[in-house]
Order: C-alpha cells, then structure tokens, then sequence
C-alpha cells in the first residue's frame, strides 16, 4: 500500500529534538530559544514563536477584544478550529467563496460578504498553493480591516513569509506539514507593538510540559516509520484482520488538541524543545523533499489531464503551488476511494479537519467551495513514490473511470 502522504521530518531530526528534551542545560531558556528561533524568521517585521497557528490566532483575538458580534470573513474552505476560535470570541464567521481552478478569493466575493459589522479578514492558502494577494490588500486597505493571511498550508522554506502588506501571517510547523517540528507556528506582524501585546497575553499561558512534547516525539517516530511502504503495508494489512479503521485511527492520531478543553489545549507557550527543533526546522530551509514531491504532482496531474480523461484538480490554474496535497473532485469520491484503496493506494476523502466554513445567515454560502468539498479526495502524489507508481496510479484512476461505464464497479 502506497501510503497517502510522508510526515516530513527526519530521523536526525527527531534526535535532535529528543536530545533537547533530556539535556538538563535545556531546562533553562525557554525565551532565548524562542528569541532564536524569531531573529531566525528573517523579517524586518515582528515575529512571534508560539505552541502552533491556532494558539497564536486565539492570542491575537484575545488582544484585539474586537466587539461581541463582529465579522470575521474567512476563505470559505479552511480549518474548522479557525472558526471555532472565531467564535469562542463572541465573533461571526461570513464565509468567502473560493474559486476552484486558482483556489484564490476574488475582490467580488469579499465585496460582496462586506458589511458594516466586519472587522477582519482572514484567508487561507490552500492545498500548498499562495494566491496572489493584491485584491484583499487593496480591499482590506479600502475597508480598513485588519488582515490576516494564514500560511499554514504553503510553507517550504523557500523564505516566503506572505505578504509585506498582510497585518498578521501565520505559518504552521504541525505534524503534517512540511519542514514540521510537530507543533509550532510562527506569526509575523506588521505593527510590533500589536506582536508584543500577543506576546504579553501568551505570557500568561501555562508552558507546555516537555514530557508531553518528548511524547509526541516518540509517537511520530512511530508514524514516520509508517511512511515506508512495507511497514505501511503491514500496518494496514493488521488493521484490515483486526478490522480497525485505519482511516479513522490514522486521522486520530494526526490531529493535535484532539478531545475537550479545545481552549485550554492551545492557551499554552511551547517547550524549549520544541523551539529548539523548530529553530533547526527553520535554520535547514528550503525542503529538497518538496521539489520532488511538486515533480511527482506535475507528472501525476498531467496524465490525469490526458485524454480520455479529464480529472477536475483543485488549484489547477493557481499562481504558485507545491502540491502539498493533491486533492481531486470527483463525482463519485467514495467510490474511487475504495477502488484506490483495493489497487494499493491509500486515496482518502480527507481525513483533515479542513471544512466548509458555515453561513450564519442563508444568502452568504460559499457554494463554490461547497461543490468542491462534497466531491474531494485526496490522491498520494508525494516525495516516497517513484515515477512509475504515479503512472499506476493514473492508469488505476483510468480503469475506475472505465469500469464505471460499463457499470462494473459498486462502492464497497
Ligand atoms: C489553513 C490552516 N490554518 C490553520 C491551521 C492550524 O495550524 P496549527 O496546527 O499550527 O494550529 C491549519 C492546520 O492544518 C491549516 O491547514
């Protein structure tokens, strides 16, 4: 079984930050590792290390003490703790569609869910893409609402840092992302001072303990282990006789702040190890694992792209992708799923906690982006697969596509 996608950490670094986390000297300066790791951010605007993007985005929100009933408008595909941060500050989150081929938000879509209770606007890269972000400068400019321009998905170290003009960035070193530390964030800001009033406000957080952060640790070099084919295939093949759901399990494990206490969770300030290791994440830059990967998508969306068939891609026509993910719509997901699933390649329907942000009121749906999800799955198109698995996976996609005319092929 092709496994869907590599956690991208290696075994060095996984030492590295167990190492951190027994040395004794270690104990000690939790404030010069984050100073560490914001001088090694490279802007010349504020940086802010923090426990991970939605730690710093709750902060920011707890900073800003906005109105009770203020509008947030936020891309209306992201993560659906994002809006429920929103609202766990008394703030409405209004949807904004997303287009299907560039996955960018158009200025029509945010002029048309302006009203006058909105205060910010938050947008989200997606799927590795970065949208060009002139329009929602100039409309957050215009309007005079403060922007956010949330990175987590499209970091890889190339020294992108979103853009100058964006009031707050956030970038996002969680366990499936590329060059992780398996939890951290940093945010840039425009205005120091606001970075020094979220940074008060953390202060207050309890720290993170360094035995949960050596846990996770261990955990992941478990998954890591996982994204060898073999291991993954008797992993899965286990699970399969033992008839766990693998999907589920797998989703379980990779979600961080899972279970209640949601906001206690992420009200806390990253260990020392956890800075150390983000620091090194940092400090390596560019990920060669990246060009590979973006090589295996490429290869992978042009045979989809050939006739006879003609695979919807997401983001097809985005300005600037890394293939993150490579998520496809397709009329019959669950079923191509399965079918994917029997032929060795672990597709899923997304066992992410992406979402679409719901409208609070019926005229404001984002229904671009809800055609979009009902209809997504995610193919493996990553650094661990040769050239020749990506053409047996186009050529699997091509014999689902066939059997389904000739009415052969039933969802599981
Ligand atoms: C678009 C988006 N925003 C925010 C986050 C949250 O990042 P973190 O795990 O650092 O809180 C994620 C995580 O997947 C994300 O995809």
């Amino acid at each position: 079984m092709i496994p869907r996608k590599r956690i991208d950490i290696g075994w060095a670094d996984l030492a590295s930050g167990l190492l951190a986390c027994v040395v004794p000297g270690a104990l000690v300066g939790g404030a010069r590792a984050a100073a560490k790791v914001e001088s090694a951010w490279r802007t010349a605007r504020g940086n802010l290390a923090c426990l991970s993007v939605r730690s710093g985005f709750d902060a920011l929100l707890s900073v800003l003490q906005l109105p009770a009933g203020s509008e947030v408008l936020v891309s209306a595909v992201t993560i659906r703790d994002m809006t429920r941060i929103i609202e766990a500050h008394g703030l409405i989150a209004v949807p904004v569609d997303v287009d299907h081929q560039t996955l960018a938000v158009s200025r029509a879509a945010l002029e048309r869910a302006l009203s006058p209770r909105t205060r910010m606007v938050l947008v989200a890269h997606l799927f590795g893409s970065r949208m060009p972000m002139r329009d929602v400068v100039e409309f957050s400019n215009k309007n005079n609402i403060l922007l956010i321009e949330d990175g987590a998905q499209a970091y890889t170290g190339d020294g992108w840092r979103g853009d100058i003009s964006s009031d707050v960035c956030l970038f996002s070193f969680g366990p499936i992302k590329t060059a992780t530390a398996l939890g951290g964030a940093v945010m840039t800001f425009r205005d120091t001072v606001l970075r020094d009033r979220v940074r008060d406000a953390m202060s207050a957080w309890p720290l993170q303990a360094r035995v949960s952060y050596c846990a996770r640790l261990l955990k992941y070099a478990l998954l890591v282990l996982l994204g060898y084919r073999p291991c993954y295939t008797v992993f899965a093949s286990a699970m399969a006789l033992l008839r766990v759901d693998c999907e589920r399990l797998l989703a379980a494990s990779l979600r961080g702040f899972a279970g209640g206490e949601f906001l206690a969770k992420i009200r806390r300030r990253p260990s020392m190890p956890l800075l150390a290791l983000l620091h090194r994440r940092i400090r390596q830059g560019v990920q060669p694992a990246v060009g590979r990967r973006a090589e295996r998508a490429r290869q992978l969306a042009a045979l989809l792209g050939a006739e006879p068939l003609s695979v919807v891609r997401p983001g097809a026509t985005a300005a600037w992708h890394s293939h993150w993910v490579f998520p496809i719509v397709h009329p019959r997901a669950d079923a191509l799923i399965a079918y994917l699933q029997s032929h060795g390649f672990d597709a899923t329907r997304g066992a992410s906690s992406m979402a679409v942000v719901a409208a609070t009121h019926g005229e404001g749906r984002a229904s671009k982006a809800e055609q979009l999800f009902a209809r997504l799955c995610y193919l493996p198109a990553h650094e661990g697969m040769r050239a020749r698995d990506i053409e047996r996976l186009a050529a699997a996609v091509r014999a689902f596509e066939a059997d389904a005319l000739a009415g052969n092929w039933r969802a599981a």
